[in-house]
């Protein structure tokens, strides 16, 4: 489904991303850990093409077709949605944008995700950290894409809600059914690895200053962050 090579990526004169390599399958989850600044965001900025994100070198290539020079709203059409790890605040009633994405079905994620009072406001207006992190999960459940870039979703959610939208996001993953027959695919963010305990990611990468250094199974990775910290992650490189 996604393709990434050799990926470089700048914003504001700043080298950003040094080199990226990653290829997600049809159906696959991964993960992405790795500290602050690292370039996890602006890898996910840079797949949605997110200004000010400059590719310098490389290729993002989404069912075989190449991104790099696509406008946001054409990725969004083909299929790659993005939840924003801090979601910016829009002078539009968040009813009105869900209309014009129009997707069906919306009414039933609306009451899964406790909205319904929130969907009359103004997007993010005056929304706690943890309810703007549910709209964002609500507004790519009315979009329904193929390729989900969940960027911390569980970051500043209390545990209930956490439980809350990894149903939805598992329902969106088409986790429900068999292996084979999934279609969807997804990128998470995580720093705590907390939301992997509902939602199986097949495997986990670690970025440090901008590049991707080591890959395996998420709950290794996890554990050996944990105990032995992104330095030694470095020296494994
Ligand atoms: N628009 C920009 N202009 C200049 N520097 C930027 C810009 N966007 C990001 N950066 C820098 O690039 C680096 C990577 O940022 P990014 O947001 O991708 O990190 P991250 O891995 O997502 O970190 P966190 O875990 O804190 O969310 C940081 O040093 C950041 O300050
Ligand atoms: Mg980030």
């Amino acid at each position: 489904m996604l393709e990434i090579k050799n990926l470089r990526v700048e914003a504001n004169g700043k080298e950003i991303l040094k080199g990226v390599n990653l290829e997600i399958g049809e159906g696959e989850v991964h993960a992405i850990f790795g500290p602050n600044g690292s370039g996890k965001s602006t890898l996910l900025a840079a797949i949605m093409g997110l200004p000010p994100y400059e590719i310098k070198e490389g290729e993002i290539i989404f069912k075989g077709k190449l991104l790099n020079d696509l406008p946001v709203w054409k990725r969004a059409k083909l299929g790659i949605g993005l939840a924003f790890q801090n979601p910016p605040e829009v002078s539009l009633k968040m009813e009105k944008l869900l209309e014009k994405i129009g997707k069906n079905g919306l009414q039933e994620y609306v009451e899964k995700l406790n909205m319904k009072d929130y969907i009359k406001r103004e997007i993010n207006k005056g929304f706690s950290g943890g309810e703007r992190k549910r709209a964002e999960i609500l507004q790519i459940a009315a979009q329904k894409p193929d390729l989900l870039l969940l960027d911390e979703p569980e970051s500043g959610v209390d545990m209930e809600n956490i439980y809350i939208i990894s149903k939805v996001i598992n329902e969106l993953l088409e986790k429900d059914k068999k292996i084979k027959e999934r279609k969807k695919s997804a990128i998470i963010i995580t720093h705590t690895g907390y939301v992997l305990d509902f939602i199986e990611a097949k495997l986990a990468h670690v970025m440090i200053d901008g590049r991707i250094i080591c890959s395996g199974p998420p709950h290794e990775v996890l554990k050996n962050i944990k105990e032995n910290g992104y330095e030694e992650c470095k020296k494994c490189r």
